[in-house]
């Protein structure tokens, strides 16, 4: 009986994970697991975590330096992270990776779109292809 217990604790972190993959022509593809459920670690600070060098100035959602083509892995159609920040919204918009309309679409769908920035991009529980 106190066999199985190891095995149920791993199989429920192994659940508890989403999985990240990092990809850029540069470099080598890096893929980290992302602690799901807690929803507070943006695409930035795992990277950062993991010395991915996804490029990046303030932090914020103001300078678009950290911007990157996001893609759910799952196939199940995933919200592929959190909703956009006001700042992420506007950002987006201006850079010309977010069209007015979309935006429109996204508040009936609420479903993001690819392009997002990786300092304000919450990640959730589905595994995710992170271009930068
Ligand atoms: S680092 Fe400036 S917008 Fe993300």
């Amino acid at each position: 009986m106190h066999r199985s217990f190891p095995y149920q604790v791993s199989a429920r972190k192994w659940k508890n994970m989403a999985l990240i993959t990092f990809s850029n022509p540069e470099y080598k593809d890096k893929t980290v697991y992302a602690v799901a459920g807690s929803h507070t670690q943006t695409v930035l600070k795992i990277a950062r975590e993991h010395q991915v060098p996804i490029a990046f100035d303030c932090q914020d959602g103001e300078c678009g330096s950290c911007l990157v083509r996001v893609t759910a892995l799952d196939g199940k159609g995933a919200r592929m992270g959190g909703p956009l920040t006001d700042k992420e919204r506007a950002r987006l918009l201006e850079l010309g990776r977010l069209t007015k309309a979309e935006v429109e679409d996204m508040l009936v769908d609420d479903f993001p779109r690819e392009w997002r920035l990786a300092c304000q991009m919450i990640v959730r529980d589905e595994d995710l292809l992170v271009e930068y």
